[in-house]
């Protein structure tokens, strides 16, 4: 599959940003051969990256730039989010389910990107910043793959 496109938005570190970035990745994703469900899964795989990176990469800072990719090669999306805040001290830890730097926080987010996408890969230098890869594919162009 030759087909390819590319977005790049960014935006301030504000939390009303959270819900922009959602439709923004699903109406670009629409192009693929997703179901509903799938295009949720993405919206949510968004919101949760997009939401670590104003919580945790920018600690609430509102005017901070949050860079969001997205880019389809074939029937794959592969969706980039990245700050350049405090970074991640210990990776595997903070991937853990239920590990969480925040008190009241359920430390699932890293967990519900995972179920909800086919791969997640985080890079992250301390004091430098995060950037969050995932990719999920489609079913092939104008197939049924899925019952809706
Ligand atoms: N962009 C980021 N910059 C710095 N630290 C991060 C970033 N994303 C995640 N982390 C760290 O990884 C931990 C786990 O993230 P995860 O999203 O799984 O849970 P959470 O955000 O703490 O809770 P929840 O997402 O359930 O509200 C966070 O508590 C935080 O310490
Ligand atoms: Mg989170």
């Amino acid at each position: 599959m030759d087909y390819h496109n590319f977005l790049r938005v960014e935006f301030y570190s504000l939390p009303v940003n959270v819900g922009l970035a959602r439709v923004t990745v699903a109406a670009f994703a629409a192009q693929l051969n997703y179901t509903v469900s799938e295009l949720d899964d993405i919206k949510g795989a968004v919101s949760e990256a997009v939401s670590n990176a104003i919580i945790h990469g920018y600690e609430g800072a509102p005017d901070r730039l949050v860079k969001l990719i997205a880019v389809v090669r074939g029937n794959e999306l592969e969706i980039s989010v990245e700050d350049g805040g405090k970074g991640i001290e210990n990776l595997e830890e903070a991937l853990r389910p239920g590990y969480s730097s925040g008190v009241e926080r359920l430390g699932l987010g890293f967990s519900f990107i995972r179920s909800f996408m086919d791969t997640l890969d985080v890079q992250t230098v301390p004091g430098r910043g995060t950037k969050v890869l995932m990719t999920k594919r489609a079913g092939p162009p104008g197939g049924h793959a899925h019952a809706n």
